[in-house]
This record gives C-alpha cells, sequence and structure tokens, in this order.
C-alpha cells in the first residue's frame, strides 16, 4: 500500500481485520482505536509508515475467546446497543485500564472522548470499572457465551480488497 495510508485502512482493507470500525475518518469519533505500543491511538490518523516496527494492537487481538475483563463486563451490561462504537471504547478503555485499574467517571470521561450515538456513557463507565475490579481480583463475571463464529470463519466471511487484487479474475476468494 502507499506508505501514507492511514493504518485503518490497512487493517480493514488490506488486513481484512474488520473489528476497527470507520466512522468518521478524521479523528473525531474513535471508531478507530488501537493500541499502538500499548496507547490508545486513532487509526485514521496515523500512517502505516508511522506505525512501521511498532506493536499494533486490535480488538481482535484483546482475545480470541472473548475472555478479556472489558468483554466480560461489556456483555455482562449488555452495553452494545447497535455495537458500532464497542470496539473502540473497549480498546480505549484497556489502554485506560492498563495504566489506571481503578478509574473514576471523570478518569474515563478525560480518557476516553470516543462518540457514542446510542447514547451508551453511563452503561460504559460502569462496565469498564467494572472490568477494573476484575483485574484487580475484586469480584469475578460469569463467562460469556463463546461467538457463534471463529476468527478465522468470521474473517474469511468478509473478503478483503487484498484478496480480490492476487487474482485478476477475481475468482478465488477462499484464502
Ligand atoms: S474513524 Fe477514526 S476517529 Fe472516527
Ligand atoms: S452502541 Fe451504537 S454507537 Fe455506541
Amino acid at each position: 500500500m502507499d506508505p501514507e495510508t492511514p493504518l485503518l485502512w490497512a487493517l480493514r482493507d488490506a488486513s481484512n481485520l474488520t473489528g476497527t470500525k470507520f466512522g468518521c475518518g478524521n479523528g473525531d469519533c474513535g471508531a478507530c482505536m488501537v493500541e499502538i505500543d500499548g496507547e490508545a491511538i486513532r487509526s485514521c490518523l496515523v500512517t502505516i509508515t508511522e506505525v512501521e516496527g511498532r506493536f499494533v494492537r486490535t480488538i481482535e487481538g484483546l482475545s480470541n475467546d472473548r475472555s478479556h475483563p472489558l468483554q466480560q463486563s461489556f456483555v455482562a451490561a449488555n452495553v452494545p446497543q447497535c455495537g458500532f462504537c464497542t470496539p473502540g471504547f473497549i480498546m480505549a478503555a484497556s489502554a485506560l485500564l492498563r495504566k489506571n485499574p481503578d478509574p473514576s467517571d471523570k478518569d474515563i470521561d478525560e480518557a476516553i472522548t470516543n462518540i457514542c450515538r446510542c447514547g451508551g456513557y453511563n452503561a460504559m463507565r460502569g462496565a469498564i470499572k467494572r472490568a477494573g475490579r476484575v483485574m484487580r481480583k475484586l469480584e469475578t463475571i460469569s463467562a460469556a457465551p463463546p461467538p457463534g463464529i471463529t476468527p478465522e470463519d468470521a474473517a474469511k466471511a468478509v473478503p478483503s480488497l487484498n484478496v480480490g487484487k492476487s487474482s485478476d479474475s477475481g475468482a478465488d476468494d477462499s484464502e
């Protein structure tokens, strides 16, 4: 890809990691949030050149079985409504809890400036604080049901652009 390509497009279109969402594309909404070397960063605002040699974690890399306390607490509290903003919030919260596992509402609001069009902010604050308690071993959450599809099958179900480019005929998109 062009070295100036924003990371968001490289993740979604070339790597088929579509858990990271494309919302505004200009840094406002936070739907594209990933961790880069442990910092929550909007992936639409950094180029692939800028992240070369750095460690990028997307929502797919948080856990492959929904076992991360944030995933558990968001499911337990029915936080996602439409769900579009959820990966971005979880990645921002993951970076926050690593630095501050006992955040106040104010800490959360200051650290996470993502937008939820469904207005789920209160539920998200509660789920983030609960995940922090789980990480501090003060509380447990019973396991959420496993995903209905494996990450591998999910990746195959959403054809990525690079698959089409690998074949002029575009006949085989099964890899
Ligand atoms: S898509 Fe990156 S901040 Fe909205
Ligand atoms: S749950 Fe719909 S945008 Fe947040």
